[in-house]
C-alpha cells in the first residue's frame, strides 16, 4: 500500500535550520526533536582527521579562511563555528540566549560517532567529500575509524549505526572493498541522473535522489524499488515535499528541520 511506512526522518548536517550547521549542538537538537537519522560531510584535515566541514573552505562556516585539507586539526579548532550563523530560536527565550561551547568547536567524526554511541537507535549518515582530491584515504581513514568502534562490519545493513554516502561512484566502490555489510548510497543530483537507467550498481545499497528529481519523476522511487533499492531523498523542508516523499514511500529524508518534519508527519 503507498504510504504505509513513514519515511525516517534524518537531520541533514544536524538541525540546521535551528542551529549552525556541523556543531553538537545541531545534533543534540536533532536528537531532541525526534530524528532517527543524522547527516554530515566528512573532509580530511592537514595533518589527516576526519572532520565535519561541508564545503572546501571554512569561510562561511566559520571565524576563519582557508581550505579545509590545508588546515591541521589545532588550527582547524581554534575557529568559531557557531557565531557566523544568524539563528532561528524556536522559542522567543532563546533569542536572549547566548551562544554556548557546543556550538563554536570543529566537529570531528569522532565526536560524532560518540555522540551516535551514547544514542543508541541513531543512524549515522556519513557523506565522504572530494574523493578524488584525497585519493581515496577519506574512505580508507573512515574504515578504519569505524573498525576501531565496531561498527564497520554490521551484522545486518539495515540495523547498521551507520550508512556511507557519495555522489562518487568511486568512492562508494572503495567502501564496498573494504567492507561488504557497511550500507552505502549513491548520491544523484540533477545531472547525473539524466544518465541513471534505473538499475544501481551492486555496490550501493540505497539510491539518493535529491528532492528536485522526484517532482519532476515521481515514478523514480518505485523504478528503483524494482530493481531492488529503497530511497534515500535529500533536502525536503517544505510540506509538499514531505507529502510527496511519504506517498512515494521513500526509506530515507533528510531534513534541515527535524522538528518541523516530525509534527509533517504527524508522529
Ligand atoms: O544528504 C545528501 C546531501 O547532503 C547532499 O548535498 O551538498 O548538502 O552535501 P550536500
Ligand atoms: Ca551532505
Amino acid at each position: 500500500m503507498i504510504g504505509a511506512v513513514q519515511p525516517d526522518v534524518v537531520a541533514h548536517r544536524g538541525a540546521s535550520a535551528h542551529r549552525a550547521e556541523h556543531t553538537v549542538a545541531a545534533y543534540a537538537l536533532a536528537i531532541e526533536q525526534g530524528a532517527d537519522g543524522l547527516e554530515c560531510d566528512v573532509r580530511l584535515s592537514r595533518d589527516g582527521h576526519l572532520v565535519c566541514v561541508h564545503d572546501r573552505k571554512v569561510d562561511r562556516t566559520s571565524s576563519g579562511k582557508g581550505v579545509v585539507s590545508t588546515l591541521t586539526l589545532e588550527r582547524l579548532s581554534q575557529l568559531d563555528y557557531g557565531s557566523w550563523y544568524p539563528g532561528m530560536p524556536e522559542t522567543a527565550d532563546e533569542l536572549l540566549r547566548p551562544p554556548d561551547e557546543s556550538e563554536r568547536g570543529v566537529l570531528t567524526l569522532e565526536s560524532l560517532l560518540d555522540l551516535v554511541e551514547a544514542n543508541r537507535g541513531i543512524k549515522l549518515f556519513v557523506e565522504t567529500k572530494h574523493p578524488v582530491r584525497y585519493g581515496g584515504l577519506v574512505e580508507t581513514k573512515l574504515i578504519a575509524m569505524l573498525r576501531r568502534y565496531g561498527l564497520a562490519r554490521p551484522k545486518s545493513k539495515e540495523d547498521s549505526p551507520v550508512v556511507m554516502m557519495s555522489f562518487s561512484s568511486r568512492a562508494v566502490r572503495r567502501v564496498r572493498d573494504h567492507t561488504d555489510t557497511l550500507p552505502t548510497v549513491l548520491l544523484l543530483d540533477q545531472l547525473s541522473v539524466t544518465r541513471w537507467d534505473g538499475t544501481l550498481p551492486s555496490y550501493a545499497d540505497y539510491t539518493g535522489p535529491g528532492v528536485h528529481i522526484l517532482r519532476h519523476d515521481p515514478d523514480y522511487v518505485e523504478r528503483a524499488r524494482s530493481f531492488g533499492a529503497e530511497t534515500y531523498v535529500w533536502t525536503v523542508d517544505d510540506a509538499e515535499d514531505v507529502a510527496l516523499c511519504t506517498k512515494l514511500d521513500v526509506r530515507f529524508l533528510a531534513t534541515n528541520s527535524p522538528a518541523t518534519t516530525v509534527k509533517l508527519l504527524n508522529r
